[in-house]
Order: structure tokens, then sequence, then C-alpha cells
């Protein structure tokens, strides 16, 4: 029997995190990279000193309640830990770790891509070459919206956030951002702060969500705050589905209150909301922020260096309880 920990990653990762966990630990892989259901996820723990969890596994606190005395760390793949009751969490004294940073310009990339590809009316485009439709070239054919210059409001000037304003800049284009609190002037770089999502929301042409999924902001995108947002307003949503209320956004996207949409999280995941499907000026894509092959090297590296840590019995650098 080997005395190094026992680590369950629940799901599928790149060849090289996996090589690097297997010189630390004993592993055991979801060979088939199915979600773990809750009873899963407790037999794992059972069997586990650590778990290398995604956002697709839902540690609620039942699933907390019930894992065994054995497990110690939960080192998430994943910023977000939405999907995690962290109160349960600390209450058992289990560790949870996230991989914060390392993920931040592959997401902000994705968001740059949703802007431009909603604003441009890129999916209708190619829609019209995959479908043969494109007959001739005409002066009025499909005139998106110049993102060039406009102004940007992002909700959540924290990683993220700031790698879109930076990117941003690089269209011109006039950074406001809605925060708990002002950036220090030398990291806004001449962001203009909002109090409320209100004051930003009136403020600006397209929007983007850069703020994690917290009790507290549930829906916030809904029927009220969008009345904030100015007529053809651009939104794009980067952060979770679960932040905007999807009626409400797909009525505005209907209505023309919005001109269009970008988006990459949905309330349901996987599947998102098929009534997206039927708006010719949404651009959406599969939840894939993170997803290139550096950043989900990165990820799983940031991950095992949380684990490593625990393990030499030092602080994790991401410990979040
Ligand atoms: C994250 O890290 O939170 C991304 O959404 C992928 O899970």
């Amino acid at each position: 029997m080997s005395d190094r920990p026992r680590l369950s990653i629940t799901r599928e990762l790149v060849a090289p995190v996996v090589d690097r966990a297997a010189q630390s630990y004993e592993l055991w892989l979801n060979d088939d990279d199915h979600v773990l259901t809750g009873d899963e996820l407790i037999a794992r723990s059972h069997d586990s000193d650590a778990l290398m969890i995604c956002h697709s596994e839902i540690l609620s606190k039942d699933v907390v309640a019930n894992f065994s005395d054995r497990l110690k760390i939960v080192a998430n793949y994943s910023v977000g830990v939405d999907h995690c009751d962290l109160d349960a969490l600390k209450a058992r004294g289990i560790v949870v770790t996230n991989t914060p940073d390392v993920l931040s310009d592959a997401t902000a990339e994705i968001a740059l891509l949703l802007l431009l590809g909603a604003a441009r009316r890129a999916y209708e485009g190619d829609q019209m070459l995959r479908q043969g439709t494109w007959t001739h070239w005409a002066p009025s054919q499909m005139n998106g919206i110049q993102v060039t210059g406009k102004r940007l409001g992002i909700v959540g000037m924290g990683r993220v956030g700031q790698v879109v304003a930076r990117r941003a800049r690089g269209f011109d284009m006039e950074i406001h951002y809605c925060n708990r609190r002002p950036l220090p002037t030398e990291v806004a770089e001449g962001a203009v702060f909002h109090e409320s999502i209100e004051s930003l929301f009136q403020a600006v042409d397209m929007i983007s969500l850069n703020c994690p999924a917290t009790a507290d902001n549930e829906r916030m995108i809904n029927a009220q705050s969008i009345e904030w947002m100015r007529d053809g307003a651009i939104f794009v949503n980067t952060a979770r589905g679960r932040l905007v209320d999807e009626a409400a956004l797909i009525k505005a996207l209907q209505s023309g209150k919005l001109a269009a949409a970008g988006l990459d999280v949905f309330q349901t995941e996987p599947g998102g909301n098929p009534a997206f499907a039927n708006l010719s000026n949404v651009f959406m894509l599969p939840h894939l922020g993170s997803s290139t092959r550096e950043t989900r090297k990165a990820m799983g590296d940031r991950a095992l260096d949380n684990l490593d840590a625990f393990f030499a019995g030092q602080e994790p650098l991401d410990r979040l309880v």
C-alpha cells in the first residue's frame, strides 16, 4: 500500500496534467469523462484524500454532509466556485482551492470574440456562406455595429475584467466599470467607476459581465436592469448563466431593446436555452472561456500546486476556505 495521497480527478484533463499528478499521487481517473453525480462524488470521498473537480461537479450541502472524513481537500479546476457550498465545506474542515489568474487571458479573448461576433453579426454571416445564400455583395447587407470607439461597461473589474478592459482599449473603447470599490488609479488606467449598475448601464453602449456568481447577484440581469441599458446595447456574458434572467434577455433581444448578445454561459449547462438558437442576433459558444490548450494545462498546474502545498504542510496559494 502506497503512502502517497489518493487523488480522484473527476473529469478528463490534458495529458501533461495527469502525468504530473501521477508522479505525486495515487490516482483515480474518470475513464469516460461523465459528470459525476452527488452519490458518485460521495463514493469517491471514501477512497480519496483529495478531489480535483470541475465546475460541472456540484458540491451541494447534502453532498458535502455525506463526504467521508477521509477527504481533506477539494482542488477546483476552475476559478468559479459557485458549484461548491463553501460554508458546508468549511464546516466539515475540508480545504477548498481554485485556479485564479491563469485563465484571465483566455476568458478575456472569448469576451472580445463574443463582443465582436455579436456586434458584427458573425453568426448570420457565417450562416449565409454555409447555406449558400450569399448571392451578391450589397452596401446595405448585414450592417453591424462598430465596436471601435464605443463605451464598454464592465461589471466586475477583477482579474478577467481588467484584461477585457486592456484588450478593449485596443479598439479605442472608453472603459467604464462597476465594482464593489474603485480600483487604484494606476490599475484603473482611466476607466470610469460607477457605484451602481444602473449608472453603468445608462452610460455605455456595450456591456461585459465579468463578476463571480454569488448568492447576492443571482439574475442581476433582469427586466429592470435591462431597462437601464441603452436602446440598441450589446450584452456579453462570459461569467455565469445564473447571473441572467434568460427570459428577460430573450424578450429584450426579440423586441430590439438590445441589438445583440454574445453568450458563453447559460443557466442550464450543457444545452443552453433553446430559445437563443432561434435568435439570429445571438452569437454563442458552449462555455469555452478558458478552453485553450495553454490555459487548460495552466489550470491543472495551478490546482496541483495547491494540492502539493497542502500535502507538504504549507498554505495553498489559492485557499478559499
Ligand atoms: C471557471 O474556471 O470558472 C470556468 O468557468 C471554467 O469552469
